[in-house]
């Protein structure tokens, strides 16, 4: 079978999963119940990876991957040694299994649609991995190793499905992804609104395609990106706290000032605009960007070469 024939295969299989509207009962009975515990606020914080920048999923998720890879590989490298260390790391990789779950149960609970039932496939594999890990380990301490090594492939098989449709939800959902990645405002001023229609309450204005926040802040007018960098909520519709808009969403906040985050569940500070005054008009362009795609895309005759 070759690799476009498989690719196909897997591209119907989760078309179909993000099409299964009989998953939506569970999913948002269960995502229910995780945001009725877990509200903005520190721990969310920290599940978020809000503080380091970046989702924390991605990154812990690597610590029960490759202990249970390792013991793996141990398992099939050296099947006459003692098998101790493929047991400590199996071990290990339960353990960092339960930091893990909660971090994807966190960013899960977010999602909607063909998102949440994709997490949700994704969450059902993860617990039937650890399920057979643990299997795995109870069964090498009772000296059934033979049971152990199928039982930890078993999980290996199940965890590998489980990390594509995690790939699958990060690269091909933008699930984590700073929503704004791709927007492309302007790059010289731009008017977007009369002087005298900002005010204290934010309003959301259109600057060349791109959605913008303004707002009137210590009598100075504050543009941002009005697009959640979290989930793409529309920051306008949200009520300001402390000098920062809070999202209507999920309750993230930014600051007005420069648009850092200063509550998760959002890793990723908003764009801010420099602002001027012209006649009566408010006009905005990007503060600097170092250059990127982002910021020059390739399009028109560059894009077809
Ligand atoms: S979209 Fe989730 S906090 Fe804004």
């Amino acid at each position: 079978m070759s690799l476009a024939t498989i690719n196909t295969v897997v591209e119907s299989v989760i078309d179909r999963v993000e099409r299964a509207e009989f998953l939506d009962g569970p999913a948002d009975k269960v995502a229910g119940l995780v945001n009725k515990w877990l509200k903005p606020g520190p721990i969310k914080d920290v599940l978020s990876g809000t503080g380091t920048g970046h989702p924390a999923h991605p990154i812990i998720v690597l610590l029960p991957l490759g202990s249970w890879a390792s013991a793996f590989y141990l398992d099939v490298a050296a099947p006459n040694s003692d098998g101790t260390a493929a047991r400590r790391l199996i071990n290990l990789g339960n353990l960092t299994a339960v930091p893990t779950v909660l971090t994807g149960l966190s960013e899960w609970a977010d999602t909607q649609g063909a998102e949440r039932r994709v997490g949700l496939v994704h969450a059902a594999l993860n617990l039937t991995a650890i399920a057979l890990f643990t299997g795995s380990s109870i069964a090498r301490s009772g000296n059934a190793r033979r049971t152990g090594v199928v039982t930890a492939a078993l999980g290996m098989a199940a965890v590998s499905a489980s990390g594509w449709l995690g790939g699958h939800l990060a690269y091909a959902r933008g699930v984590g992804t700073d929503t704004t990645a791709f927007e492309v405002p302007p790059a010289d001023w731009t008017d977007v609104a009369g002087e005298d229609e900002v005010s204290d309450k934010p309003i959301g204005v259109d600057a060349g395609g791109v959605a913008v926040l303004l707002i009137r802040a210590n009598g100075e007018i504050r543009a941002l990106s009005d697009r959640c960098t979290h989930r793409g909520g529309p920051l306008h519709e949200g009520t300001i706290e402390d000098g920062c808009v809070v999202c209507p969403w999920h309750g993230s906040r930014f600051q007005l000032t420069d648009g850092q985050v200063a509550r998760g569940p959002a890793t990723r500070p908003q764009r801010t605009f420099e602002v001027r005054t012209v006649n009566g008009r408010i006009e905005i362009r990007p503060s600097d960007d170092p250059g990127s795609l982002r910021s020059e895309p390739v399009t028109g005759a560059d894009a077809r070469r």
